[in-house]
């Protein structure tokens, strides 16, 4: 096959789902670009063949993207984390995502950040990547169908083994526990599976927290040990404060939280960017939490998507 052959042959290759990308930039191309046959990573980026890189998913509504601060806070951690140096400053990297957003021109979409260890060969030495690399990828915002948060959503308990301590609070592209359990959700009919830590305790889902409130009327997240720190579960927690005043809610703790505690729950919800904050109605098949959303999701929600779309000391200026 010769260089046109192959160019053209890209060209047409069938990628149906490619209609859901707006627009990217790549460190490679040194540009952003709209057509998704070119949004590609070389096979030789560590990022691709070792899961070394790091990356963050934000969503941008009403033309602004939201907690984009805390998000990119992440990302700078869990670079740091694994010795990755960011391969533009804060400012510069802002810059580039809010070009990218507008380039893709829609108001409501998904901004995906990724820092790649970049080309240089295939084995795990990271030392052999000269350069870090960097995509953004913009796309369509897909949230969870209204009947899901009128009815809640069905979670299961899986098996498989989760990441712990370290490896679990870092953002990296290595995700194939959390891949594992979505696949494990979707094979068993469930909306979300949830992963246990080594202890059996509760850990999070593929992409979310998750949040229980106790018969005490106590909201409790499991202790931030073996999970990534959410920036919707932190930012649902600090709207909770409002409710610990009017007295919506007895309490607000991180605490071991067990399968029983979840059975007993007066009411479970999921936290994450795409969610919100999504109530738990079934697990397994059996109803959860009185099989109906609870009072404090409800108001959790609200309180959060008013946050989203009018505190705009969260996000950022409208953009597009
Ligand atoms: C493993 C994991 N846990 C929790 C979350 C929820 O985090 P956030 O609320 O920042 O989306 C995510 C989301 O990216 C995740 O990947």
């Amino acid at each position: 096959m010769n260089e046109d052959q192959a160019v053209q042959r890209l060209k047409e290759l069938p990628r149906p789902w490619a209609a859901e990308y707006l627009a990217m930039y790549s460190s490679q191309l040194g540009g952003i670009v709209t057509e998704p046959w070119l949004m590609s990573v070389p096979i030789d980026d560590h990022m691709v063949h070792r899961g070394d890189g790091v990356f963050e998913a934000t969503k941008c509504v009403a033309g602004r993207i939201y907690q984009f601060r805390p998000h990119l806070d992440r990302l700078s951690r869990s670079a740091a984390s694994i010795q990755l140096e960011l391969p533009l400053s804060r400012n510069e990297l802002e810059v580039l995502a809010v070009a990218v957003v507008r380039a893709g021109g829609e108001p409501d979409c998904m901004v995906r950040i990724y820092v790649s260890r970049g080309p240089g060969g295939f084995t795990t030495n990271p030392f052999e990547c000269p350069k870090p690399g960097l995509y953004i990828v913009v796309s369509h915002l897909h949230s969870p169908p209204n009947k899901a948060y009128d009815l809640g959503v069905q979670i299961g308990i899986s098996h498989v083994p989760s990441k712990s301590g370290f490896f679990a609070s870092v953002k990296s592209c290595n995700y194939l526990p959390n891949v594992l359990l979505k696949r494990e959700a979707a094979v068993k009919g469930w909306d979300f599976a949830i992963g246990l830590d080594e202890q059996g305790l509760i850990a999070e889902g593929s992409t979310e927290n998750i949040g229980v409130v106790n018969r005490d009327g106590v909201l409790c997240l499991p202790l931030p040990v073996n999970i990534l720190e959410g920036t919707t579960a932190r930012r649902a927690q600090e709207l909770a404060q409002g409710m610990l005043r009017e007295g919506l809610l007895k309490g607000l703790e991180h605490r071991p939280i067990s399968v029983s505690d979840l059975h007993e729950a007066a009411e479970v919800m999921l936290f994450g960017t795409t969610l919100d904050v999504l109530p738990v109605t079934r697990m397994e098949g059996e109803p959860l939490a009185g099989g109906k959303p609870g009072p404090v999701a409800k108001e959790l929600l609200e309180r959060v998507r008013k946050d989203i779309l009018h505190n705009h000391a969260m996000s950022t200026p409208a953009l597009v």
